[in-house]
């Protein structure tokens, strides 16, 4: 989307910034400075103490845990990866800014609980409407709704709050981030494809410059703008439906005898379905599917198109279906109650090699029992007690108001699992799969049940150990 060519013809981008020093802009951030150094890659968050996070000198301070992320900090961090608060001096100085801020889906108004809240990427929009000089070109990093782009160069265009008179001008384009968390880098290293939509070409091609630095030309993928943002909600919604799908017929393999990996592997090898995301689970978490699904489905429902709108909510139901499903079957297995059992939760991320809990299935299956008058230990390598606080909204140590339940953070697995009724595994990190089933198993308080949501350990091996065993998508 061209708004002025002038000036862009001898444009050379030199200053980066992006807005947003998130999951997806910190990583992203810190593997364009990896590859590109003659770039000064500068991110900017409002959030101070994410800010100071990011420049703190023990590395293990990190904000946020991703394998080998480390590392790309320490080669260029105050080389030419920045990390600032002073977002006027970042977005001043920049030719090309990143907006990658969180859209999460609006709690109220019009759209409530399904369109995305647009008002970060309209404000980060104003900001770089005010501050910034010359030309500039805008990329949309967020997931966002179709016809975003529309948004921002209004208020690029129309914005009469500028702190310098002299003309400028702009363009829009969008380049949605595919990354996972958990396996951020090696994505950003060696995507499958990186997407460019838009229509000026010249814009196009300054981004482009970025990414051949180390992607092959024939991964880089130019769309128009809509398609562009389209396609980063719909590869979403995709990989989504494919989970929902799975643990629709993990629930059927239960009942009827099948096994569900023995069915994975069948479909699986068929080259038309593949093998990648078919794995059984409590349900999908993360910051994603669940918001981009709703906005596809706002989408479908503003355009008229209720079938298609239904058809994709389905995935949602089955989602968290599957969370209270296993919370019954859980309580069921005890008799109908599991009040004062006391219960060891392996896994609060919502999946491993991360430190995210956004939507993670945990959350949902810890507050059931909690309702239900269980004590919680609740273990996880990478989430802290804090953040368990606020997700459970319940201070450790401190009695549930409905129930008697509580939770206790669980550092040692083999120490909390003492007088343990039952373990669930939740996160399928690797640690628990290298644990001393024995040794637990002989801490554990008879008759004691392991719930095994991510297929982590072997049934032949824990009937060794006298304990009970349930697994999602087999007969137990
Ligand atoms: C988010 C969205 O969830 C995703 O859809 C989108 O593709 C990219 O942005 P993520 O990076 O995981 O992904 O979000 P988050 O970790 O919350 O980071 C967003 C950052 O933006 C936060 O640190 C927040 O403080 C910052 N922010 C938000 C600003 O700096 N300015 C704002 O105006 C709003
Ligand atoms: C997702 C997309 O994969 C990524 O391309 C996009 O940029 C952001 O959203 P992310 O949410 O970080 O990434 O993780 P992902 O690996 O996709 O897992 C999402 C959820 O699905 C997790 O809770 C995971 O445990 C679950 N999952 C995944 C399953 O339950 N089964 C599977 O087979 C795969």
């Amino acid at each position: 989307m061209l708004i002025s060519k002038k000036n862009l013809i001898n444009l050379r981008i030199r200053k980066i910034c992006c807005i947003g020093a998130g999951y997806v802009g910190g990583p992203t951030m810190a593997v364009i400075s990896d590859h590109c150094p003659h770039l000064k890659v500068t991110l900017v968050d409002k959030d101070k103490s994410k800010i100071d996070a990011w420049n703190s000198i023990d590395l293990s301070n990190l904000p946020i845990y991703e394998p080998g992320l480390r590392e790309v900090i320490q080669r260029n961090r105050g080389k030419n990866l920045f990390f600032s608060i002073n977002i006027k001096k970042a977005i001043e100085e920049a030719d090309m800014i990143f907006i990658s801020v969180n859209t999460p889906t609006k709690i109220n108004g019009l759209g409530a609980g399904y369109a995305s809240d647009l008002k970060w990427i309209e404000s980060s929009a104003r900001q770089v409407a005010q501050y910034s000089q010359g030309h500039t070109i805008v990329v949309e990093k967020s997931t966002v709704p179709v016809r975003t782009a529309e948004l921002i160069q209004e208020i690029l265009l129309n914005s009469e709050n500028s702190t310098y008179k002299d003309k400028k001008t702009f363009s829009v384009i969008s380049s949605p981030e595919f990354l996972a968390e958990g396996t951020a880098i090696k994505d950003l290293e060696n995507p499958d494809r990186v997407l460019i939509g838009g229509t000026d070409q010249e814009a196009i091609d300054l981004l482009k410059d970025i990414y051949l630095r180390w992607i092959s030309e024939d991964k880089i993928l130019l769309t128009n703008l809509w398609s562009s943002e389209l396609s980063k909600l719909i590869a979403n919604a995709f990989l989504a439906q494919r989970v929902s799908s799975i643990n629709s017929i993990s629930a059927l393999c239960e009942v009827t005898g099948a096994d569900i990996h023995e069915v994975v592997k069948a479909i699986g090898s068929d080259q038309r379905i593949g093998s990648k995301f078919l794995s059984p689970s409590p349900g999908f978490g993360g910051s994603c599917f669940k918001k981009d699904i709703l906005n596809l489905v706002y989408l479908c429902r503003f355009y008229n198109l209720e079938e298609a709108a239904n058809y994709w909510e389905q995935v949602l139901f089955i989602n968290d279906w599957q969370k209270e499903r296993i919370s019954s079957r859980i309580i069921e297995k005890f008799y109908g109650t599991v009040s004062n059992k006391n219960i060891l939760i392996l896994g609060f991320a919502f999946k491993s090699n991360t430190n995210d809990t956004r939507e993670s299935p945990s959350i949902g299956i810890s507050k059931d029992l909690l309702e239900n008058g269980a004590r919680l230990f609740i273990n996880d390598p990478k989430v802290g007690k804090k953040q368990i606080e606020k997700e459970l909204e319940l201070k450790e140590g401190e009695i549930n108001q409905i129930s008697t339940g509580g939770w206790t953070y669980a550092d040692d697995i083999y120490h909390f699992s003492k007088n343990i009724d039952a373990i669930i595994i939740l996160t399928e990190w690797d640690f628990y799969k290298q644990l001393n089933w024995e040794k637990i198993s002989l801490n554990m308080r008879k008759p004691s049940w392991i719930f095994d949501t991510r297929n982590i350990v072997s049934k032949i091996d824990i009937s060794k150990f006298n304990i009970n065993y349930w697994q999602v998508g087999t007969t137990n």
